[in-house]
């Protein structure tokens, strides 16, 4: 498992209206095996952030490091979970998405059918291996995702919002399945959302961001113990104290919690 180092990152979007800032001078370390939340409101720069760790997109100033070497590109030591339901191949079986990066790493076809099978065990859904994405649940289809994003074992999973786009109940279940893969896996994960209850939930530390320019404004440690209770009265007490970091400068009014 890897640290990653971030150091001084800025980026700016060049659009026909000017200039927009995405993040500006953002720095903060990550160690190995730990679980770190990015929260910020709406346009703060989060996506901008984990897209320029992905490898996606390359900052104007500023480096990112994992274990010591700079990233320059797209890397199979990352892999990333998008919100969008469409990031899985529809043509593909759950089992064809999961072994997808193998059979481009050119890992021989049973060996890459056992490493699917072992990921889709993982997130529950080795009853679905022959599944089609349409045939999936929008549940379903996120820890597809995940699973794919674990089969060729990078030592940082980078998540962008993954179960926003889910139910309450279904985004609930998730959050807990998530927690459940951490334990087991024990990879460094970069964890987008800009709901407080999740970060709360699956969290070592959160970064806040805060708007206008898309900065880090603190870093909290979540100390409590796991599995966590979202009902208990010090997981609402954590809850309050990030809305409360949030609302001096997002207004509050963005910000999600799970109730
Ligand atoms: N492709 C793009 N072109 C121009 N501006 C963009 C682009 N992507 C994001 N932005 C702008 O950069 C800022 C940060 O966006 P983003 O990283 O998507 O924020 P978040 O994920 O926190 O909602 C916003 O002002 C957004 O409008
Ligand atoms: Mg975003």
């Amino acid at each position: 498992m890897l640290p990653i180092e971030i150091r001084d990152v800025t980026l700016n979007y060049d659009t026909p209206g000017g200039k927009v800032q995405g993040v500006k001078d953002v720095s903060f370390t990550i160690a190995p095996s730990e679980f770190v939340c990015i929260v910020g409101p709406s346009g703060c720069g989060k996506s901008t952030l984990l897209n320029i760790i992905a490898g996606f997109l390359k900052p104007a100033s500023g480096e990112i490091r994992i274990d010591g070497k700079p990233v320059t590109g797209q890397g199979m030591d990352r892999g990333v979970v998008f919100q969008d339901f469409a990031q899985l191949f529809p043509w593909r079986t759950a089992l064809g998405n999961v072994s997808f990066g193998l059979e481009m790493k050119g890992v021989p076809k049973e060996e890459r059918e056992k490493i699917a099978r072992e990921q889709l065990r993982l997130v529950k859904l080795e009853k679905f291996t022959a599944s089609y994405p349409h045939h999936l649940s929008g549940g379903m289809q996120q820890r597809v995702a995940i699973a794919r994003a674990l089969a060729y074992n990078p030592a940082v999973l980078l998540m962008d919002e993954p179960f926003a786009a889910l139910d309450a109940l279904t985004r609930d279940d998730m959050q807990r399945l998530l927690a459940d893969v951490w334990r087991e896996t024990r990879k460094t994960v970069i964890y987008v959302t800009h709901n407080v209850a999740e970060a709360v939930y699956l969290a070592d530390r959160v970064i806040v961001m805060s708007p206008h320019p898309g900065t880090v404004k603190l870093e909290v440690k979540i100390p409590l113990e796991r599995p966590r209770d979202p009902l208990s009265a010090e997981f609402v007490e954590w809850q309050k104290k990030l809305l409360h970091h949030l609302g001096h400068e997002a207004g509050g009014d963005d910000m999600q919690t799970n109730g």
